[in-house]
């Protein structure tokens, strides 16, 4: 009995350890499989990791760049010196720069977030186009244009005298997606050309009166029609054209060799002013007895081209002779002014003087009181003058009455 029973006990210790043998087993895999699946989802959690942290290096390049380049554009946009602004596809200023705040008179957020029909206000402000700018209603509807990519270019200059000229562009997005507005200071360029011109039809002007003569002269000398004894007269007349013609032709060429060094050879060096006046009274006034140089002994030193001061000085002089009595004296003074900064010529006549008038236009081109019988000239001296003294950075005074004489100062830099 005792046999059979543990006969049973051992088959069931055996079913027993059999069974607990597979659950060890199955949880020793069931382990190992989690334990595989645990390393492997560490493994893709590692490598999402490490693929999340390369994408986001990537997008912080990608954003720095976009950062840096957009900070670049911004530094362009507004180190433009034209006026630009950016309008959205609605016509709103989104974005605009100094410069055009700078042109219109207006600060940036009074800019931002204005219509294209508020920005054409500020740009007219109530003035009428000249003859040859667009008017106000021209240029809204060209920035009120929809659609297609296109360009407008056009002159807004005002019927007002000392304003601005301006040139706008506008480049429209295709499918009206915004515009880019374009704003040019033409002031300067179109005075300069108008100027140009200006001063070419007056340069022609001038000559064709002396060439004129001239060929009226040839003309009667060569089909033999003056007498003999009337000659001479004639010879003396074309001398004295011809003298005119080269006078004006040595001046503009000296005006323009003056120009061209004002734009970049000046020559500036110390000169010593007092030895400069008394060499060019030496030299190109040796005959007169009338000029008084007034100076004190230690030399007085400008900053300065010595070619070009001895010319001003000539021309001054030149002028003081020439519009006073031939008995009159002229003096020349010169000294230090302005604490040593400034350095003054002054050339002084009591000859004819100037009306306010005639002093007014007396540094214009080819100016000349016209005084019939008057010495000759080309009305280009004291145009010269002024160049020479532009040049210098310095400053020019006159002063002058009619009838009791005039003074012309040059005030020039000393050198340091
Ligand atoms: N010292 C002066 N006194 C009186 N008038 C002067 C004097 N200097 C210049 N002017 C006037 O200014 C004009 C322009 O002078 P300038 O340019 O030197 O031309 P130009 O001497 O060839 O006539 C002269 O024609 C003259 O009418
Ligand atoms: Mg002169």
């Amino acid at each position: 009995m005792w046999r059979i029973l543990a006969t049973v006990g051992d088959g069931v210790r055996e079913s027993l350890s059999n069974t607990s043998q597979r659950s060890l087993t199955i949880i020793v895999l069931f382990g190992l499989v989690s334990s595989l699946l645990i390393v492997r989802l560490h493994l893709i959690q590692a490598r999402t990791m490490r693929e999340l942290v390369a994408l986001a290096e990537r997008e912080a390049v990608i954003s720095n760049g976009l950062r840096r380049k957009k900070e670049r554009l911004r530094t362009l946009f507004q180190a433009m010196p034209d006026g630009v602004a950016a309008l959205r596809h609605d016509r709103v200023i989104d974005e605009a720069n100094d410069a055009l705040c700078e042109m219109l008179g207006v600060s940036l957020s009074q800019l931002r977030g204005a219509t294209h029909r508020e920005f054409v206000q500020l740009l007219y402000r109530g003035r009428q186009p000249s003859r040859h700018g667009c008017s106000a209603a021209e240029l809204l509807a060209e920035l009120d244009r929809p659609g297609a990519a296109t360009e407008f270019a056009a002159l807004v200059e005002f019927d007002v005298p000392d304003s601005p000229t301006y040139e706008v562009r506008l480049v429209h997005a295709a499918n009206g997606n915004g515009t880019v507005l374009v704003l040019r200071d033409m002031t300067d360029r179109i005075r300069h050309e108008r100027m140009k011109s200006h001063f070419v039809s007056t340069v022609a002007h001038e000559l064709k009166s002396p060439m004129a003569s001239v060929a009226g002269y040839a003309e009667l000398l060569a089909e033999n029609m003056v007498p003999q004894d009337k000659r001479p007269r004639i010879y003396q007349a074309l001398r004295s054209r011809a003298a005119q013609i080269n006078g004006i032709l040595s001046d503009l060429l000296d005006l323009a060799r003056i120009e061209a060094r004002s734009t970049g050879q000046a020559e500036m060096q110390k000169v010593d002013m007092n030895s400069l006046a008394r060499s060019v009274v030496a030299n190109a006034f040796s005959e007169e007895r009338r000029i008084r140089i007034v100076a004190a002994r230690e030399p007085v030193i400008a900053r300065g081209d010595r070619q070009q001061l001895e010319r001003a000085i000539r021309n001054l002089i030149d002028n003081a002779l020439k519009y006073s009595e031939p008995q009159s004296a002229v003096e020349v003074a010169i000294a230090a002014a302005d604490a040593g900064d400034k350095v003054s010529i002054c050339v002084l006549d009591k000859g004819i003087g100037m009306t306010q008038e005639e002093a007014h236009m007396a540094f214009n081109c080819f100016y000349r009181a016209g005084r019939p019988g008057g010495p000759s000239g080309t009305g280009l001296g004291l145009t010269i003058v002024r160049q020479i003294v532009l040049q210098h950075c310095g400053e020019i005074v006159l002063d002058t009455e009619s009838g009791r004489g005039t003074s012309v100062t040059l005030h020039l830099p000393a050198a340091a």
